[in-house]
């Protein structure tokens, strides 16, 4: 771990909290701030906005001014919406493509149907930014990858990128990196109260593995934590 990839805990949370920030907060803040460069007025399709990252990035998107519409089950929908959604799509009853049009970014957690689904979403010129892959030439690049896997990640979203094209929006893959500075900036707006973290369990050390399979089931909301002593 590197002095610059650390920032001081927000002085409002305790330990448990603070932990779950790092990696949603700085996956949310490097899709809609660095690559998505959301600006005000504009419309934001948050996928799985119950999720780890979902839960920030609606508050994220919502203190930067964008409209957000946002995906989740029946029993989030409260959920979502006191974190700031102003459309929330119940995925249980409704399919975001089919109710949404004319979006600026959509940021994808979910699986491939989602993905190729969101492009219907998108204006011309959108961004469909994912998180849950496929990965991307310019992910290999940045992560240093050899010339073979930058041509395995090209051919991995080739589909993707040529469906992109001609909806006439991009494709691209991002996987977050530690970065203290961003994260100083998180910091700030928790201490003012912008943005909270939703917490749904804490597990013993020694309850690890049941900490993952609660995960693995898919349902859990917000970040869950496991707490080492
Ligand atoms: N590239 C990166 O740097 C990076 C960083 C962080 C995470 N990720 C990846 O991003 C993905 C999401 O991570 P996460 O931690 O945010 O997710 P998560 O917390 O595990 O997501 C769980 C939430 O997703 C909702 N959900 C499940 N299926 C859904 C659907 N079809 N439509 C809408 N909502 C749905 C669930 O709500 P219901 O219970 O209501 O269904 C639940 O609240 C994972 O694949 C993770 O590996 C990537």
């Amino acid at each position: 771990m590197n002095e610059a990839d650390v920032a001081l805990k927000p002085k409002n949370l305790t330990m448990e909290e603070a932990a779950s920030i790092q990696l949603a907060g700085l996956t949310a803040w490097q899709v809609l701030v660095e690559r998505a460069h959301l600006k005000k007025g504009q419309k934001v399709l948050i996928h799985a906005g119950s999720g780890g990252v979902g839960t920030f990035a609606i508050q994220l998107a919502k203190h930067l001014g964008a409209m957000v519409a946002t995906t989740t089950g029946t029993a989030n929908v409260d959920l979502v919406k006191s974190l700031g959604a102003d459309i929330v799509i119940d995925y249980k009853k409704d399919d975001s493509e089919k109710v949404l049009n004319g979006y600026d970014v959509v940021l994808n957690s979910l699986g491939k149907d989602t993905l190729e689904r969101s492009l219907r979403v998108l204006k011309p010129g959108g961004k469909l930014i994912s998180i849950s892959g496929p990965p991307d030439t310019d992910f290999a690049k940045d992560n240093g990858s050899n010339w073979f896997l930058q041509q395995v990640m090209r051919l991995l979203s080739f589909g993707i990128r040529r469906k992109a094209k001609r909806h006439r929006a991009s494709y691209s893959f991002l996987f977050m990196r530690a970065n203290g500075e961003q994260l100083r900036t998180i910091t700030s707006l928790i201490e003012l109260g912008v943005i909270r973290p939703v917490l749904d369990r804490v597990f013993s050390f020694e309850a690890t593995k049941e900490a993952l399979a609660y995960i693995e089931t898919g349902r859990s909301k917000g970040k869950v934590v496991v707490k080492v002593r």
